[in-house]
């Protein structure tokens, strides 16, 4: 039995919701423990496909244990539709825990994402508008309304007053915009917690009990590593910690009870949102990829932007994250594309050679992407049902992919169902 956290090593849609499902298969536990719904996690089984955005990627197992920790920013009426889509399709949500300490997304959040956004006009970050940053402003400025207190409506109408008025200061005064009418979401928020209230329990305490009991646990990241708050593209990052350090502060547990750290990643790179892209297309290729393997986001609809490779950015990830292991989905998307490239270095303005990804977005602004060009495969990967039948230029790509990583690849994606995954 093992405690094992999967972490996107990319810019997030790497595919962790169909490794979830299909690790979960196993496991007793599945913990989701940092970002909100502006994650969009896919997961296929048969012909049902589902877009899960709160839940943990588990749900589908009815004997798994799904929990939502304290790092978790929630909106209510979102899980709320997420539960009731889910059993209208028959898959119970009995199994779902939410710890108390997780932060609810109030419309002002939701509000004022939208109006920071047009204030900072070209230099957007581009969001998911959703009111990610401004829940996680609210907690860290210690102002936040947490689940325990949407569960108990006196407490929560006092505290939404409160809070609610500041807001609507900072929404007519600063962006002099329409205020939110206070009274009408407390009266309809109540009603949230009233039906969420049953799924309240100790996260941290689960999660402990679980791993101590040689349960098999599984960590569902979220984002991915280059939108941390911290070790991101600051500041074209989510509010959040997606790295496998934060699966400890967003669940209330220690760093020892872990025992693996996969990272998913694809065989090319993507990022919805804007920031920087070392190795983006802005050409045929490009568009090539993004129609092949339909990238375009989950939650918002947007066209994902579309890339080579880029080793340094995995080299970062295995790092930060302490990756054990790594898994590489869509490799089916890049048969029949012709010869590919990988990005094995940046070389700065100066000459330097660079193989960390560095600190600073105006280090990367210098930095230019080093390639190596890589002979193409083609067929149809997507049935193959074993490694050993993957095209040999396929398996010297991956190979490729992991002596730059220096990390071992353990799983490798030809589709997005459950049996398209071929263990290494
Ligand atoms: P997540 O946010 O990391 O869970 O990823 P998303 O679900 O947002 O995006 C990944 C997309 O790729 C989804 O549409 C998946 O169904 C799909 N997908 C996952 N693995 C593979 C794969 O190996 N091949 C193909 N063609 N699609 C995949
Ligand atoms: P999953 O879990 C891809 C991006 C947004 C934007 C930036 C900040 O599906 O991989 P936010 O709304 O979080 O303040 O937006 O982060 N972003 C994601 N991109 N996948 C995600 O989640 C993302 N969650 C946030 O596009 O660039
Ligand atoms: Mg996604």
């Amino acid at each position: 039995m093992s405690v094992r956290v999967i972490v996107g090593s990319q810019w997030g849609d790497e595919g962790k919701g169909k490794i979830i499902d299909i690790l979960a298969s196993r496991a007793d536990v599945v913990i989701r423990s940092a970002g909100g719904n502006n994650a969009g996690h896919t997961v296929k089984n048969g012909d049902e496909v589902y877009k899960l955005r709160l839940i943990p990627s588990g749900i589908l197992y009815p004997k798994t244990l799904c929990l939502i920790g304290s790092g978790v920013v929630l909106d209510p009426k979102v899980i709320l539709e997420e539960i009731d889509g889910l059993q209208a399709r028959g898959v119970t949500c009995e199994n779902l825990r939410i710890d108390p300490r997780a932060h609810i997304i109030m419309p002002w959040h939701i509000a004022l994402d939208g109006m920071s956004e047009k204030m900072r006009g070209s230099s957007e970050i581009g969001t998911t508008k959703r009111g990610i940053g401004p829940c996680y402003m609210d907690k860290a400025e210690r102002c936040g309304i947490r689940f325990y207190d949407l569960a108990h409506p006196e407490l929560f109408a006092k505290k939404a007053k409160e809070v609610g008025e500041l807001k609507n200061l900072i929404i007519t005064k600063v962006y002099g915009e329409a205020p939110v009418d206070v009274d009408a979401v407390i009266a309809e928020y109540t009603e949230y917690g009233k039906r969420l209230s049953k799924y309240m329990a100790d996260v941290s305490v689960l999660a402990y009990e679980a791993c101590k009991s040689g349960k098999e646990v599984l960590f569902e990241g979220a984002q991915g590593t280059l939108l941390d708050l911290d070790m991101g593209t600051y500041p074209y990052v989510t509010s959040s910690h997606p790295i496998s350090g934060g699966v400890c502060t967003g669940t209330g547990i220690g760093p020892t009870v872990v025992d693996d750290v996969l990272g998913i990643a694809k065989a090319y790179t993507t990022r919805v949102g804007k920031g920087p892209f070392p190795t983006e297309l802005f050409d045929e290729t490009g568009d090539l990829i993004r129609e092949r393997g339909f990238e375009f986001g989950t939650v918002t609809g947007r066209p994902r932007r579309t890339g080579w490779f880029d080793a340094v950015i995995i080299r970062h990830a295995v790092r930060v994250n302490g990756l054990t292991g790594l898994a590489v989905n869509k490799i089916d998307t890049l048969s029949g594309i012709g010869d590919l490239k990988v990005c094995v270095a940046y070389k700065k303005s100066d000459g330097t050679i660079l193989k960390d990804f560095p600190a600073t977005l105006e280090e990367l602004a210098e930095c230019e992407p080093i390639y190596e060009t890589v002979k193409g495969f083609s067929g149809d990967l997507s049935t193959c049902t074993s490694y050993d039948q993957l095209p040999e230029d396929c398996k010297a790509y991956i190979n490729k992919l992991e002596e730059l990583c220096g990390c071992p690849i353990k799983m490798v994606g030809v589709g997005p169902s459950r049996e398209q995954n071929l263990e290494r």
